[in-house]
C-alpha cells in the first residue's frame, strides 16, 4: 500500500500532457472481441483499470502485444472462453462491457457482475440487461453471474429509461453485429461514447449519431481489425485545470480537445479564473482567490459528475457560499468528511452540498474514498498550507497516469511513500 505526502501552498506553474481517456479505453479494449483481426490501439493510459482489463482479455485467451507503454496490439481470434469469473470482474466495474462484447461476438456471455462501488449507493445494471433483452437475448442472473444468450441478436428500438453511459455502451457493443437496425434513444452523449463509436466504425461497423440523443446502428456480419488512437481524457484534463485554479497557478494543459472541456471551463471562468483555449490545449491562470458559484452535475454536455469532488475543493476556499447539486449519483459527497478535517465548512443534505468558503485549508492525514474523491484530496493537499498524507492511493492509480511525476514537473511537492503492507481490500473501480 502506498500513500502520497504533499507539502502544500505552492503554485502549479508550467505544463502537463493529458493521457488517453480511461472511460473510452475500458470500453474499446472489450470491443476488440468483435474484431476478426488484429487491432492496434495508441494513446492508451498506463493506469491500473487498463492493466486489469488487459489481464481479463488475456485470461480469456486473447493475444496482447505491448508495443510500448501506451500502444497495444490485440488479437482476439484466439479467445476461447466466454465466461468471466468474479475473481476477475470484482476489481473493475467496466468488466460488464464484456457481456455486450461477447453477445455481439457469439450471442453468448456468462460474466460475473462487478462488485459494489465506493460511491453512489447501488449501481444498477437494469438498463443494460433490458437493452440486451430488447435485442432478443435471454438474460438471467444466477449467483451474481449474468447469463445472456440468443439464437441471433436482432436490432430493435430502445428508449433508455435513464441516461446511462454504461448501458449505452453495452447496447452498442451487442448491436453492431445484430441483424437489422438498432435505435438507441435517450442515449448518453459523453466523449467516450463517440470515441467507442469511431472505434467500432473503424472496424467496419455502421454506427451513426453518437454524441446525440439518438444512436442508429445497422448490424454488419463482419468486423475487421483497425489502427486507432484513444481521445484525451476529459476528466484528467479537468482535474489539472482545477488543481491550477486551486493553487493560484498558471498551467498549460496540453493534448486536450477544448470542446470536451467547455462546461469545466465555463465554471472556472465564473469563479474568476482565466482560461485561454488553444487548438489542443487550455491555459489556466488564477491570480486571486476564486469567487463562489453554484454547480449542478448533469450528463454530457452538462457539468460532469466525475469533476464534482474536484470542484468542491475549489469552492471550499472560494469567496462566499456555493451550492453543489449532484444529479447523477445518489450519494457522491463521502469525501466531504475528509475536507472537513482540513478546515472546510461544508454541509451535505442528500444530493446537495452547501460550501461556505474558507480562507485556507490546513494539511491533515486524509484518505481517498474512490478515484475522483482521491483526485480531490490531492488538489486539497496542494492548495492547503502544511503537510497532508493521503492514504488509499490505489484508487487514484486507477485513473491517473504518472500523477506524481506530472504534478512535480509543475512545482508540486508530492511524494509517493510505501507504507507497510496492509491486507489488500477488494476495491471496485468507479
Ligand atoms: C460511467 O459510469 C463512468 N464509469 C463513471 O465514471 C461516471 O460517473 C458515470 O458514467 C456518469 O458519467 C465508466 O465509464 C467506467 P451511468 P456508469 O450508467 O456507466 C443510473 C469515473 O470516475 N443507472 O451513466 O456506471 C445510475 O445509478 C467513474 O471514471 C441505472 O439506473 O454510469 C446513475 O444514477 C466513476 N440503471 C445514472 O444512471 C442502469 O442500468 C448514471 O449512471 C445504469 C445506470
Amino acid at each position: 500500500m502506498d500513500k502520497f505526502v504533499i507539502h502544500g501552498g505552492k503554485r502549479l506553474c508550467g505544463e502537463v500532457n493529458i493521457s488517453g481517456a480511461k472511460n473510452a479505453v475500458v470500453a474499446i479494449i472489450p470491443a476488440t472481441l468483435l474484431a476478426e483481426d488484429v487491432c492496434r490501439i495508441e494513446n492508451i493510459p498506463n493506469i491500473s483499470d487498463v492493466s486489469m482489463m488487459i489481464k481479463i482479455l488475456h485470461e480469456m485467451g486473447a493475444k496482447i502485444k505491448m508495443i510500448n507503454e501506451n500502444t497495444l496490439e490485440i488479437d482476439t481470434r484466439t479467445v476461447n472462453s466466454y465466461s468471466v469469473s468474479y475473481d476477475l470482474t470484482k476489481h473493475l466495474r467496466a468488466s460488464y462491457y464484456l457481456i455486450g462484447a461477447l453477445l455481439g461476438r457469439c450471442n453468448f456471455a456468462n460474466v460475473a457482475m462487478p462488485g459494489g462501488c465506493n460511491f453512489g449507493g447501488v449501481r444498477p445494471m437494469d438498463q443494460h440487461l433490458r437493452g440486451f433483452e430488447m435485442l432478443g437475448a435471454n438474460v438471467s442472473i444466477d449467483k451474481g453471474v449474468v447469463n445472456a444468450s440468443a439464437e441471433k441478436l436482432t436490432g430493435s428500438s430502445i428508449y433508455m429509461d435513464v441516461v446511462s453511459v454504461g448501458a449505452t455502451i453495452n447496447i452498442m457493443l451487442a448491436a453492431v453485429k445484430a441483424r437489422g437496425l438498432t435505435v438507441i434513444e435517450n442515449a448518453a452523449k459523453e466523449p467516450h461514447i463517440v470515441d467507442l463509436a469511431n472505434f467500432l466504425n473503424s472496424m467496419g461497423a455502421d454506427v451513426r449519431g453518437a454524441g446525440t440523443d439518438v444512436i442508429k446502428i445497422r448490424g454488419v456480419p463482419y468486423l475487421h481489425g483497425c489502427d486507432y488512437s484513444i481521445i484525451p481524457d476529459q476528466i484528467e484534463a479537468g482535474t489539472y485545470m482545477v488543481a491550477a485554479a486551486a493553487t493560484g497557478g498558471d498551467v498549460v494543459v496540453k493534448n486536450v480537445i477544448p470542446k470536451h472541456l467547455e462546461s469545466i471551463t465555463a465554471k472556472l471562468v465564473e469563479c474568476g479564473v482565466d482560461v485561454i483555449e488553444g487548438d489542443d490545449s487550455v491555459r489556466v491562470v488564477a491570480s486571486c482567490r476564486p469567487n463562489r458559484c453554484n454547480l449542478k452535475t448533469m450528463p454530457h454536455p452538462g457539468f460532469p459528475t466525475d469533476m464534482q469532488p474536484q470542484m468542491a475543493v475549489l469552492l471550499a476556499i472560494a469567496k462566499g457560499t456555493s451550492i453543489i447539486s449532484e444529479s447523477v449519483w445518489e450519494n457522491r459527497f463521502k469525501y466531504v468528511d475528509q475536507l472537513t478535517r482540513m478546515g472546510a465548512s461544508i454541509q451535505v443534505d442528500g444530493k446537495v452540498a452547501v460550501l461556505e468558503g474558507v480562507e485556507e485549508l490546513k494539511g491533515a492525514p486524509i484518505k481517498a474514498d474512490d478515484l475522483r474523491a482521491g483526485a480531490a484530496m490531492i488538489i486539497a493537499g496542494l492548495a492547503a498550507t502544511g503537510m497532508s498524507e493521503i492514504e488509499n492511493v490505489i484508487y487514484i492509480d486507477r485513473g491517473y497516469e504518472n500523477i506524481v511525476e506530472k504534478l512535480s514537473a509543475m512545482g508540486a511537492d508530492i511524494k509517493r511513500v510505501k507504507i507497510d503492507d496492509e491486507p489488500t481490500r477488494i476495491q471496485t473501480a468507479g
